[in-house]
């Protein structure tokens, strides 16, 4: 289990803190509602349960947390009771033990019901009544609220693991006692939200008992920046680099982590109070490009785990095809040369693991770092047939350099201008932005010009057209207001032909009125959420 060292702060998420806090207060109230937090893998989601336990100073309430990634029974057992036990024996200031017999010793006289209980568990698994142990602890909280009139927080960590304990319908079973145990907040957690999203509608729909669930996701554009200032305590960082630094991870805390670690050590042994170009090169290089550099592990592992086994050669594939930009299966099948259906079945298994995301008929793979990693080390590692270390690691610096270069050209165009040159990669496809459907088709001429409004302002707008029509989009940073949309109307009817579609794209959100206008006319709005899923689905960076 990864968690916080004490060099590294605990960063952000409270929006999901005080979701927290709201639901401990409901609990005390009489009220309970569950929480699934799910999120890819390293996204940080033991890392807000444990900050979010550090924190919690409710005397009438006790947390019982359970990692449950590999874990066995017996485990479950020694965990649950022994956690019980101790946050138990905190709040009633008795003697904090690590051993689950010195805790029953100094508890059984204040709580001797939980521990007759406790000890029948003990009995049932000594004697391999898994059933009966599994059970018997899931009741236990029921027994321990209503012995002492407190509440309990459980918290099962990587919860579709309890698969694992070979234990008939343990979801149901699961289910069955979280209705019944009111006194008792559910959190659970998930690093597979495809599959845990099943458990929770399939088998954890329950009555009085229904997980609210809460996406956790990489830091936005805003964290990650602060993020990386926090991260290099009292080293300067160029706006730009640090902009490029969280595009280039994705805002996923663990890379920054790593990456802003090794700058501060580079920094340190270079006396350098500023950090420049060179030294984030390196520090990639040594986390990213070498060996041993821990990203490159970190990587190195999770591909040895997709792509070991029967046909493990065609994930490789696939992973690398990925990050070359063949997104169709088209473009699969022909750069792998394998059958359809042995594409398709990776591909869905890739999904399940949340790998991979599918939009339209594109995939892509959801991790950018990753992506980048594939792409410039390990298919090179494969694929090289030189063996020249060397020239390897020569190369993989004049491109990640390279790869700053494009992002800070880009970064110094301006809004339209990023705008048009994402307008041309469309090619007649079909995507979901936002849970809506968009049919974006092949331009064959885009032009931008200004507006000039009412009071004098300039408005931009980019003009485009296909075959026999044309596109009229209106593209601004700050917020769309109604007037933005009236000029573009008046625009539109001075037009030889109405066109065909109207786009309002802004990174701010548009005012309500400005809003209901737009839809009114049918007009689509494009803001942050459907601008990066376009501008990850076409590989350029996101807009800062
Ligand atoms: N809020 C945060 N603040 C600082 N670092 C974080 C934060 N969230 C995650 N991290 C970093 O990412 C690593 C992985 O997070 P973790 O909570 O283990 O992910 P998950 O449980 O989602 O798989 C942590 O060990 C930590 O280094
Ligand atoms: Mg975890």
């Amino acid at each position: 289990m990864n968690s916080i060292g004490i060099n590294q702060a605990f960063f952000g998420r409270t929006q999901y803190l005080d979701l927290l806090k709201r639901r401990v207060i409901d609990l005390k109230e009489g009220y309970r509602q569950n929480i699934a937090f799910l999120g890819s893998c390293y996204v940080g989601k033991s890392t807000l349960i444990h900050y979010f336990l550090a924190n919690l100073d409710e005397p009438d309430v006790v947390p019982i947390y359970l990692d449950l990634e590999n874990k066995e029974l017996p485990y479950f057992f020694f965990k649950f009771t022994g956690t019980l036990l101790y946050n138990f024996s905190k709040i009633k200031n008795l003697p904090l033990h690590d051993d689950l017999n010195l805790l029953i010793e100094s508890t059984k006289g204040i709580i001797p019901h939980t521990i007759d209980v406790i000890q029948k568990i003990r009995t049932d698994l000594t004697k391999g009544k898994n059933i009966d142990t599994f059970s018997g602890l899931l009741t236990l909280p029921e027994v321990f609220t209503n012995e002492t009139g407190k509440s309990c927080i459980l918290i099962f960590d990587e919860f579709q693991n309890l698969e694992e304990f070979a234990i008939a319908d343990v979801f149901q079973y699961l289910g069955k006692k979280i209705m019944t145990q009111k006194r008792c907040f559910y959190i659970l957690t998930s690093s597979y939200p495809v599959e845990a999203k099943k458990i929770l509608a399939e088998k954890l729909s329950l009555l009085f008992g229904n997980f609210e669930i809460m996406m956790v996701e990489a830091f936005d554009l805003q964290a990650s920046q602060q993020f990386i200032e926090q991260s290099l305590v009292d080293k300067r960082i160029g706006a730009q680099l640090k902009s490029f630094l969280t595009d280039f991870t994705g805002g996923h805390p663990l890379y920054l982590n790593l990456i802003c670690q090794e700058v501060l050590n580079l920094s340190a042994i270079h006396v350098q109070n500023e950090i420049y170009m060179p030294i984030l090169s390196q520090a990639v290089e040594n986390t990213i490009f070498n060996r041993w550099g821990v990203i490159s592990r970190h990587f190195e592992l999770i591909v040895c785990d997709l792509c070991t086994g029967k046909g493990g050669r065609i994930v490789t594939e696939i992973l690398i095809a990925l990050s070359n930009g063949q997104h169709k299966t088209d473009e699969l099948l022909s750069s792998i040369g394998v059958k359809k259906t042995q594409i398709t079945q990776r591909l869905n298994r890739l999904l399940e693991l949340g790998v991979i995301v599918k939009n339209g008929t594109f995939y892509y793979l959801k991790d950018k770092l990753f992506k980048y990693w594939v792409k410039y080390v390990y298919q090179k590692r494969l694929k090289d047939v030189e063996l020249a270390p060397d020239k390897q690691r020569r190369q993989f610096k004049d491109e990640f350099n390279a790869c700053v270069e494009i992002f800070k050209v880009s970064s110094r165009k301006d809004f339209p201008a990023r705008i048009m040159e994402l307008l041309h990669c469309f090619d007649n496809e079909a995507f979901n932005l936002n849970g809506r459907k968009y049919k974006l088709p092949l331009f064959q001429e885009i032009v931008s010009l200004k507006l000039k409004s009412e009071t004098g302002r300039d408005l931009d707008i980019i003009k485009a057209k296909t075959t026999g029509s044309e596109w009229f989009m209106v593209t601004k940073k700050e917020n769309l207001g109604e007037s933005d949309i009236n000029l573009i109307l008046a625009e539109s009817k001075r037009a030889a032909r109405k066109p065909e579609r109207c786009v309002m794209i802004s990174l701010s959100t548009i005012d309500e009125n400005a809003r209901l206008k737009a839809l009114q006319e049918r007009f689509w709005i494009w803001n942050e959420n459907e601008l990066n899923t376009l501008l990850t689905l076409f590989d350029k960076p996101h807009i800062l």
